[in-house]
């Protein structure tokens, strides 16, 4: 069987990515089981970012490697907080601090436009020179007050574009359909299998 290492630690991906390339043959290896550490996030782009912890996760296991990095681009202000999204109220910050945060940079603000971004990079091995580069994003606005049980980081007060609620009030199903990150990984199976990497 293909095996792939994802380069992430999250098992929601994780488990996402397994059901996905599992009807390709391919298995979803998860980096924290074959010790990979994670790897500074040094890059300005995301596109950089996800080359870096795809390329670490290769060279450490010596197998192929897919890896994303993802956030959220609030037009007012001026796409913050971007490729920082994870840590914009600081270094360890837990979701609802990094939200609270966001909602009070917006505060009196009626421009709240803003969308998800989730670029994802396929690296056959660490010194693939023409790694693939899918992106998607998603469109929405920022909510006025946090909403929702469901989801994870900035879903309480992201309010798609298709809907009147927040991500956070969706079902995993539906938000996998209008996501940035369902999106990418459509595109990327899609390349995988042009480029003849599925069997
Ligand atoms: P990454 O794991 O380095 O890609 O960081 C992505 C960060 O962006 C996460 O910690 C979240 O704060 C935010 N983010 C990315 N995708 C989503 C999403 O689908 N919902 C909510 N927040 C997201």
């Amino acid at each position: 069987m293909n095996q792939i290492v994802l380069a992430s630690g999250n098992k929601g991906k994780l488990k996402e990515f397994s059901e996905l390339m599992a009807d390709y043959g391919v298995e979803i290896l998860a980096q924290s089981e074959l010790n990979v550490a994670e790897v500074p996030e040094t890059g300005t782009t995301f596109v950089e970012n996800a080359i870096i912890k795809a390329r670490n996760a290769a060279e450490v296991t010596g197998h192929a490697a897919i890896a994303d990095d993802s956030g959220l681009e609030v037009d007012f202000l001026q796409g913050a907080p971007g490729i920082y999204s994870a840590r914009y109220a600081g270094e360890g910050a837990k979701d609802e601090q990094n939200y609270t945060k966001l909602l009070n940079a917006l505060d009196g603000q009626t421009e709240r436009n803003a969308r998800f971004q989730c670029v994802l990079v396929y690296m056959r091995h660490a010194k693939d020179p023409t790694p693939i580069i899918c992106q998607a994003s998603w469109e929405g606005t920022i909510g006025f007050a946090p909403q929702g049980e469901n989801g994870h980081g900035y879903d309480p007060i992201f309010i798609p574009a298709e809907h009147d609620c927040a991500a956070a009030d969706l079902s995993s199903e539906e938000k996998n359909k209008l996501s940035h990150r369902g999106k990418a990984l459509v595109l990327l199976i899609e390349a995988m299998k042009q480029q003849g990497i599925f069997n």
